[in-house]
């Protein structure tokens, strides 16, 4: 495509907030200049500037924004298929995780495998991302444990977004798990690795967010707030893996420290979700997770539409609990296992992701926005959340490229 162009539509779904559902336009235009959107409406309002521009007409298709993915663990070594067997008969994740494998398995994975071969796997992982329409990756460290893997993940995080066209946003997650030398004292993980190798991470420019586990498996809420405290210093955002198994106020935590997300929050209570409401705290919904763990207990899904906590959905990719590279399905699972209408699913993969990562520029279709677009052989964009195990992406345009 020219630096200048119009794209012409039959229909465009631009996810902007409003009363329109999906934002959706008939005989859609949008005027792209370079990577940005500079003008978007009706065809026939098209103003006269940009009228002798090159024209891209996409026909019958549905134009929408480009997807992002706001929770992944692409970056990881080795795969856990035998702890999938091993649940099949009848362990629990839990009991896995104790046992020392989980997390613990893929970190010693992670460990030994090269910097090379990490970016070579993810790799195959983000192509299948992209060739669903995605534009933006959050990507999380977490399988390190150790200063150098850490920042070896992140490293590696960074490589996605150099060779590939997408952005990434980087989430340092040292507390994911205790690692087994520290099972007794996790307090000393905390102040001896997970702490310096932060400081570390962001004085390299690693580090866009700060995440954490705050599971009975994992780290207490004081744990992840010493952590959080020194995100706050350094000027970084935080979000927090919270109530996935259990309710620690996992969430309540996150919000006051002004979270941009809290995720998975299948066990959130009604506390939680009014926190988050105040603090404009994001819910990334996981279903893969549910899915793939038999989870029966559901996010708070009303309760959070009762709040307008916006909910983004995303495919929390990572070998153990959500070995899912389709953030399609991943809308379809938000419909299907947690009732989320299509709308909320779109919008949970556009506007609600980019809030979830602190972007502004994109998400929905609107002048001042990169032209991050996703261009579809569907007629409805309720067909997008609607279609399983199918993919109708005609075309991706990352910041006006194809
Ligand atoms: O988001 N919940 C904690 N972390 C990941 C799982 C990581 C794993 O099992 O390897 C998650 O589900
Ligand atoms: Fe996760």
């Amino acid at each position: 495509m020219s630096r200048k162009a119009v794209l012409l539509s039959a229909r465009m779904a631009t996810m902007s907030e409003g009363d329109t559902p999906y934002g959706l336009c008939q005989d859609a235009a949008i005027a792209v200049d370079g990577a940005k959107i500079v003008w978007v409406g009706e065809h026939q309002d098209l103003p006269p500037e940009y009228t002798d521009w090159p024209v891209e007409d996409f026909g019958e298709r549905l134009i929408t924004p480009a997807l992002i993915d706001a929770h992944t663990h692409v970056v990881f070594g080795g795969n856990r298929a035998a702890e999938f067997e091993m649940r099949l008969n009848g362990a629990s994740y839990e009991d896995i995780a104790r046992a020392g494998g989980g997390i613990l398995s893929t970190v010693n994975a992670t460990r030994s495998a090269s910097a090379k071969t990490l970016l070579a796997d993810a790799l195959t992982r983000v192509d299948a991302l992209i060739a669903e329409g995605v534009s933006t990756l959050e990507v999380k460290s977490g399988y390190g444990l150790d200063s150098v893997t850490e920042l070896k993940m992140l490293r590696v995080a960074r490589r996605i977004g150099e060779t590939r066209p997408i952005r990434v946003k980087t989430s340092f997650l040292g507390a994911h798990a205790v690692p087994p030398d520290y099972a007794e004292c996790p307090d000393d993980y905390i102040r001896d690795v997970c702490i310096p190798t932060l400081r570390v991470a962001y004085v390299e420019g690693l580090v866009d967010a700060v995440d954490g586990f705050c599971e009975g498996i994992a780290f207490n809420p004081a744990q992840i707030a010493l952590v959080f405290d020194v995100a706050q210093e350094l000027g970084l955002p935080v979000k927090l893996h919270a109530e996935q198994l259990s309710n620690l106020g996992g969430a309540q935590l996150a919000a006051s420290y002004g979270a941009l997300s809290a995720d998975h929050i299948e066990y959130l209570d009604a506390g939680g979700v009014s926190a988050m409401a105040k603090a404009g705290t994001t819910a990334v919904l996981l279903p893969g997770a549910f899915y793939t763990l038999r989870e029966t207990q559901v996010p708070p899904v009303d309760l959070l539409r009762q709040h307008h906590v916006p909910m983004a959905l995303a495919t929390d990719c990572n070998p153990g609990s959500s070995p899912l590279t389709s953030l399609l399905l991943t809308m379809n699972m938000g419909c299907t296992l947690f009732r989320l209408t299509p709308e909320e699913a779109l919008a949970g993969t556009t506007r609600n992701a980019a809030r979830a990562l602190g972007i502004k520029d994109a998400g929905s279709i609107a002048p001042g926005q990169r032209a991050d677009l996703a261009i579809w052989n569907v007629t409805h964009p309720a067909e997008l959340a609607y279609r399983v195990g199918f993919n109708p992406l005609h075309k991706r345009l990352f910041g006006g490229i194809e």
